[in-house]
């Protein structure tokens, strides 16, 4: 299927099978950096496989936290309290805009100066909005041109801040949480659509307590985090791959187990549901506070959806690979206040809309978003990942609907998130 970075994606007659979906990319973010500023020995099963959170494991170790992988697959971080060593060089974050953004808060409080940096595409991200929060709570940092890595943070004694984010951003919240869990009083942040809580829920799993009242949620700084043992729920957004693809064929029948079912990321299911395909959420259980659930997904209709708004917040993961598939669907689908996705790995509106109509398709691109009408055929075509892992993976679905075969270029993205994608793909094709 594949040949160096290119896989070829031929046309499928359905979709059928089980597939067990790594862990959760952003709680393993999470429970990563927390299990380094605990105190004792942590320990996860099912952790994500993302290079993206291995690139925050590497910057664990370079601040003092070693971790190792376990015969049975499970992840061990050696916590060592809050005050981090002294890197010996600058923390390399690859591709991964949740290290830079949520460390930086960690790193904020400390009392040495970091440098952290990442690959071609994380340097172009938009790093102002952790930069203006932090500084106000006391931190000197330095960035490159316009706001961009590299960041120069020199830490130190942090004030408490009552912040009021300009952008929907869980990895702000979260970075301005971690900073004033280190901070001298109570910070609180007011977010102008609420966004995934896992930093919240990570936190309190860790023993903070954690104040949530409508869309501010505070904490007291001081308060010492102690080791844990957790599962990691199976990630919805990688799971959101398959489940598209399994709504391209009205026979089709997939199994999802053990999947995070959290309500500020399920509303994905609710998309999907009312567009046709048919869900049974099955097994419910809570691991640390998140919920988790077996998904049973057979095909039937699927007709089109307008996105927008807090939607549009929610889904911001997937939207790539509804905007892939959205040809395939009765009526297409119109996303707006999407102005956040071009500033993504990649500028998500324009790699979905060049990829899109490579493979022939009729696409509106918006300055927020996009128009796909519903009801049209799609060719196989050379695509490119524009280096960023969603966009592999959300064509990859594409494809198997297209006719003709796919080519994509730069599908080695997909490890970013899920290195074993292409393999499970195939296991479900028919
Ligand atoms: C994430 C938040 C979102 C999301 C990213 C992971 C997180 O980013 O797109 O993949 O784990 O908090 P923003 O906070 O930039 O919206």
């Amino acid at each position: 299927m594949s040949s160096g970075s290119s896989v070829t994606i031929r046309p499928a007659r359905g979709i059928r099978g089980l597939v067990h979906i790594p862990g959760d990319k952003s709680i393993s973010h999470r429970y990563a950096m927390l299990a380094g500023i605990a105190k004792g020995r942590s320990r996860f099963n099912n952790f994500s496989a993302a290079r993206d959170c291995y690139s925050t494991l590497g910057c664990m170790k370079a601040l003092g936290r070693e971790s190792r992988k376990l015969a049975d697959g499970s992840i061990e971080v050696e916590g060592g309290g809050a005050e981090l060593s002294v890197p010996s060089q600058p923390l390399d974050c690859g591709n991964s805009g949740s290290t830079i953004r949520m460390l930086s808060g960690i790193l904020a409080g400390q009392r040495f100066t970091s440098e952290l940096f990442g690959d071609e595409s994380l340097s172009r991200r938009p790093m102002a909005r952790i930069i203006e929060p932090l500084s106000q709570m006391g931190a000197k940092i330095e960035s490159g041109d316009g706001g961009r890595p590299p960041l120069k943070i020199r830490g130190g004694s942090l004030q408490p801040i009552h912040y009021k984010p300009q952008v929907a951003s869980a990895q702000v919240k979260t970075c301005v949480l971690f900073a004033g869990l280190l901070a001298n009083g109570e910070t609180t942040v007011t977010e102008p659509i609420r966004t995934r809580d896992h930093g919240e829920i990570a936190l309190r799993a860790f023993g903070a307590e954690v104040a949530r009242n409508g869309n501010t949620v505070g904490i007291k700084g001081g308060q010492k985090l102690r080791a844990i043992e957790a599962r990691v729920p199976g990630d919805l957004s990688s799971a959101a791959f398959f489940l598209c693809a399994a709504a391209l064929f009205p026979d089709s029948h997939l199994t999802l187990p053990g999947i995070l079912m959290n309500p500020t990321r399920a509303r994905l299911l609710d998309i999907l549901l009312l567009m046709g395909l048919n869900i049974t959420v099955t097994q419910l259980d809570e691991h640390h506070g998140e919920l988790v659930g077996t998904i049973e997904a057979r095909g039937g209709a699927w007709k089109g959806a307008t996105i927008f708004g807090a939607d549009t917040a929610a889904l911001i993961d997937e939207i790539p690979v509804l905007a892939a598939t959205a040809p395939f669907s009765e009526n297409g689908l119109e996303v707006r206040d999407a102005k956040e996705l071009r500033v993504k790995e990649s500028d998500r509106i324009v790699a979905v809309a060049t990829n899109l109509r490579k493979m022939g398709a009729e696409v509106e691109e918006r300055p927020d978003g996009l128009r796909i009408p519903g009801g049209q055929r799609l060719r196989g075509a050379e695509l490119d990942s524009s280096g960023d892992h969603r966009i592999a993976m959300a064509f990859a679905v594409a494809a198997l609907r297209a006719q003709g075969e796919t080519i994509i270029k730069g599908a080695d993205a997909a490890g970013v998130s899920y290195p074993g994608f292409f393999e499970d793909l195939r296991k479900i094709t028919q």
